[in-house]
């Protein structure tokens, strides 16, 4: 795997609820063109994460921490879900996302969870993975399309936020 200085991956937990809160406020809070709106608070976000399906996951990516420094923060993480539970039809099909703090962008960080995703979801049976993107996210565009993710479409007038519509493109990465 092709590792971040700095920068330590993991499987995470429910333990780990109050930091992806903070790094999903964060990634709202800056106004990033996600499909996430409001904000998570940690009982939320721990609710979510101890219900998530046995063949979900999520990787997060700590920095700081050891050598007697404080606490390691989460910078950023990837999650994978089944994409619809309880439709054998789609049993092969995972669901993504990911988020990586303003300050450690194209560093790297969210190539290497790539790394770590692709393993788990291959290793949890899956042979493909799907996520949709808001189409004037220029960024999430661009990683997608650099691991290998190809757009299988684009669904006009698919999310209102905050009184917008905005189209969203689907991809689609076979594993
Ligand atoms: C999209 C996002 C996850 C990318 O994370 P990242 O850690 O910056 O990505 P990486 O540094 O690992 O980039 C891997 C490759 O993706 C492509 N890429 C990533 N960001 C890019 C950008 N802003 N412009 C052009 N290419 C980009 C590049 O090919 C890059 O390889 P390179 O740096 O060797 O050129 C990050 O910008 C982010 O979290 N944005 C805010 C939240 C968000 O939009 N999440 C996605 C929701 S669908």
């Amino acid at each position: 795997m092709t590792e971040v200085d700095g920068i330590t991956i993991r499987l995470g937990s429910p333990a780990d609820a109050a930091g992806m809160a903070a790094l999903l406020n964060g990634v709202i809070a800056e106004g990033s063109p996600v499909l996430l709106t409001g904000g998570f608070t940690d009982e939320a976000e721990r609710a979510f994460l101890e219900e998530m399906p046995a063949r979900g996951g999520f990787h997060v990516a700590e920095a700081g921490g050891g050598d007697g420094h404080a606490a390691p923060v989460i910078v950023a993480a990837q999650v994978f879900v089944p994409y619809a539970p309880g439709m054998p039809a789609h049993d092969h099909v995972a669901e993504m996302g990911t988020w990586v703090c303003a300050g450690w962008r194209r560093r790297g960080v969210a190539g290497s969870l790539w790394e770590h995703t692709l393993a788990a979801l291959r290793s949890r049976r899956f042979s493909k993975v799907f996520t949709d993107i808001r189409a004037d996210n220029l960024d999430s565009l661009a990683y997608h399309l650099a691991i290998g993710f190809t757009v299988a479409g684009t669904a006009r007038g698919q999310a209102v936020m905050d009184g917008r519509t905005y189209d969203v493109v689907m991809f689609e990465r076979f594993l």
